[in-house]
């Protein structure tokens, strides 16, 4: 069994390695891999450290290299780099730039493959499978990089996607980390929580889903961590703020925009009530129930004191919802 997962990671390397070499040392992969990563601004040093690479627009290209080099295809197909249909064999990253995902201790555990036409049919990005080494729900994409300046800083900024990430380092942000799409987990929450007790959660300017996303930060609440959160201007995302800004800018911009997690919902959902009654104690209900899932009672008291005079509420009536809400949970 432990031999079956380090084969797993061997060929995983394998493979980050050869998209590596493909990207900087093939005339194909630096007409079409490298001149993409450098028209979007990333250095010649920040490809390196985030082994980025190129998969060729090939059906078997890195299938063929690894067997020739004696890796066993059993293992190219766990870990998903090979998809073997009906006896035939195909890589499943062809033609894509590539970002490897590393666990805490730096190992590669699979990869994000991001496609390089305007294909609408086709996904943006391609990820691993799950296997036997690579679980998305326990993964942070970046905390390799970023668990240092995590602790430095205190503070874990949590992005979207892979290219805010990497970006934002290159900008001398490096404590920040992404969930890579999904919605955040219990775990990875953990994760975070072994260097810092302080989250900010920088949404894209799209954010379709924001209010949506409320639900999952209640869990965060509940693990005892402090939230913050920044909403980027409309149409933006780390990475391109992040292009057009220099360091000074970034960090006061994060600085200045960091708003409290339940002082920020309450707003939001204090706006979308308006005079509505019904909405109103519907959201004080909402809020409460946040409130709430919070460990400490005196950070509970805190919020109950600051949100009844954003809402124009009297303490006593959160107080009395907040026991009943607490009651339920026992
Ligand atoms: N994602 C994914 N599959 C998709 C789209 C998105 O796995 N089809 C994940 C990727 O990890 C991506 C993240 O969700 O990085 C955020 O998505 P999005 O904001 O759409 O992409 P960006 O990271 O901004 O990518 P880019 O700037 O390259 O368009
Ligand atoms: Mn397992
Ligand atoms: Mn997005
Ligand atoms: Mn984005
Ligand atoms: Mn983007």
């Amino acid at each position: 069994e432990l031999n079956a997962k380090e084969s797993l990671y061997i060929v995983s390397q394998f493979a980050a390695d050869f998209f590596q070499e493909q990207l900087t040392q093939t005339q194909k992969g630096r007409a079409i891999g490298l001149s993409y990563f450098k028209e979007r601004g990333f250095s010649e040093e920040t490809i390196k450290k985030f082994q980025l690479g190129y998969s060729p627009d090939e059906w078997t290209a890195l299938t063929d290299a690894a067997i020739e080099k004696g890796y066993q295809l059993d293992f190219l197909e766990k870990t998903g780099l090979t998809i073997v249909k009906e006896e035939k064999k195909f890589d499943r990253f062809k033609g894509r730039v590539m970002f490897p995902i590393q666990n805490i201790s730096g190992r590669v555990l699979g990869f994000g493959g991001r496609i390089l036409t305007s294909d609408k049919k086709a996904a943006k990005y391609l990820n691993s499978p799950e296997s036997d080494i690579y679980h998305k729900s326990k993964v942070l994409y970046g905390i390799f990089h970023a668990k240092k300046s995590i602790v430095a800083k205190d503070t874990c900024y949590l992005v979207e996607g892979y290219t805010d990430v990497i970006s934002l380092h290159q900008s001398g942000v490096e404590n920040v980390v992404a969930s890579s799409g999904t919605s955040l987990t219990i775990e990875q929450i953990r994760l975070i929580k072994r260097y810092t007790p302080n989250i900010t959660i920088l949404f894209d300017g799209d954010a379709a889903g924001l209010k949506a996303s409320f639900r999952g930060i209640d869990m965060i609440l509940e693990a005892g961590l402090n939230v913050k959160v920044v909403l980027f201007p409309d149409g933006e995302d780390p990475d391109s703020y992040a292009r057009s800004h220099t360091q000074a800018e970034i960090l006061s911009f994060l600085d200045s925009e960091s708003k409290d997690f339940i002082k920020f919902k309450t707003d939001v959902l204090l706006k979308e009530a308006g005079k509505d009654p019904i909405k109103k104690a519907g959201l004080i209900k909402d809020i409460v129930e946040s409130i709430a899932l919070i460990p400490d009672p005196i950070i509970r008291s805190v919020y109950i004191q600051e949100c009844s005079s954003m809402m124009g509420m009297e303490e006593e009536m959160l107080l009395t919802e907040l026991n009943k809400s607490r009651k339920q949970k026992i």
